[in-house]
């Protein structure tokens, strides 16, 4: 059951036609990250990420009425055009954990058309792109059938709910600039059930902001970040972590209301780190980073001492490094990180990205 639990949106499928819906929702990247959860996708701490733009996932959904007589999903699903079963069977248990928010799935015949905008398996986390846009599909659908999410806000707010029972961090892709999911006593409205949009308490310059993403590696990661959160049950420095979390929460977004880079760097730079402290700190332990990952790291700490630039690292559950700056010094920062960052990349392999304004319907 959850709280958007609703049995009578169900069809009448002897009127109706066939059709499809299509959403292009972006990644996101987390400043204050989100590691640790409990019960149903709930965040054991909360989280604020940049909504990227460059990065996406591009979903079609087609329905029609279906042709047997069960309730169960029924989903066809191309990845990049070509049929992929591992794929389809996560899809196929995510639908069937919604389908008390959306019952009139089981009613359908359906096929998922899913692409990215990055290459497959560069080592770019897809599942909050992936998720966020499947979840905005299946909200159109609920408001094309029923009339029923006609309201904006409360679109977001159920795509966002539906997004983050996907992947947690989904979640937050719904909104544009910047998003903020768990609940926080600074933040009105906040809540562990959805992410909520901050891009009006966001100063200017982070609503340009670079977000070059360099890619290390691309090989699969040994451990996923499901098991990773769940590694943080035993973890001996857990508690600690969620309330500093929340701590950092505070001192960050004053930051980024006031536009202070290297209060906000700073607080970029140690999330990332203490993410992969506490995989390291876990039983047993794990280690994503890679000796390029370092490389980069420690060459951008280099750079913005020598030249004063505002350029700091970020990293997701990986090896590869996100490379955050404000558009005023892109001319300077772009040729460093392609002669002096990319021999670290696998194949020179990096793509640039930025703050944007979110999903759209296609
Ligand atoms: O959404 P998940 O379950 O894949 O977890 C993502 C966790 C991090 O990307 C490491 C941090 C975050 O908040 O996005």
């Amino acid at each position: 059951m959850s709280e958007y639990t609703n049995p009578n949106l169900i069809l009448e499928t002897a009127k109706l036609e066939p059709g499809e819906v299509t959403w292009r929702s972006p990644s996101n990247l987390a400043i204050i990250k989100y590691w640790g959860k409990h019960g149903r996708q709930l965040p054991k701490n909360p989280s604020i990420s940049l909504t990227l733009s460059s990065a996406f996932t591009d979903t079609k959904l087609e329905y029609k009425p279906k042709e047997s007589g069960d309730n169960a999903i029924s989903l066809k699903f191309f990845f990049h055009e070509e049929e992929n079963e591992p794929f389809r069977q996560r899809l196929v248990g995510f639908l069937e954990g919604v389908k008390d928010i959306f019952p009139f799935l089981g009613q359908l015949d359906l096929t998922i058309h899913s692409g990215n905008s990055f290459p497959h398996s560069s080592g770019i986390a897809s599942s909050a792109s992936a998720m966020s846009a499947l979840a905005l599909c299946l909200c159109s659908l609920e408001d094309r059938f029923f009339e029923t999410l006609d309201d904006d806000e409360e679109f977001d707010r159920k795509a966002s709910y539906v997004a983050r029972l996907g992947s947690g961090s989904a979640c937050r892709s719904i909104y544009p600039v910047a998003a903020l999911w768990g609940e926080y006593s600074e933040v009105p409205g906040s809540s562990d059930l959805y992410a909520v949009p901050m891009k009006e308490h966001i100063h200017e310059t982070f609503q340009h902001f670079h977000d070059d993403i360099l890619i290390v590696s691309s090989k699969p990661k040994k451990v996923g970040s499901s098991a990773g959160h769940n590694l943080m049950e035993n973890n001996p420095f857990a508690e600690v972590r969620y309330a500093d979390a929340r701590r950092r929460l505070h001192f960050l977004l004053e930051a980024m209301k006031k536009g202070d880079l290297e209060t906000f760097g700073n607080i970029a730079e140690n999330e990332a780190l203490t993410l992969h402290g506490l995989m390291m700190s876990g039983n047993p332990s794990y280690i994503l980073m890679q000796p390029g990952t370092i490389s980069v790291i420690d060459r951008i700490r280099e750079y913005r001492a020598e030249t004063g630039n505002p350029v700091y690292f970020s990293l997701d559950a990986g090896p590869n490094v996100h490379v955050l700056y404000p558009e005023d010094i892109i001319h300077e920062v772009r040729p460093f990180i392609e002669e002096e960052l990319l021999p670290f990349c696998e194949e020179s392999t990096w793509l640039q990205d930025w703050v944007g304004e979110g999903p759209v319907e296609l």
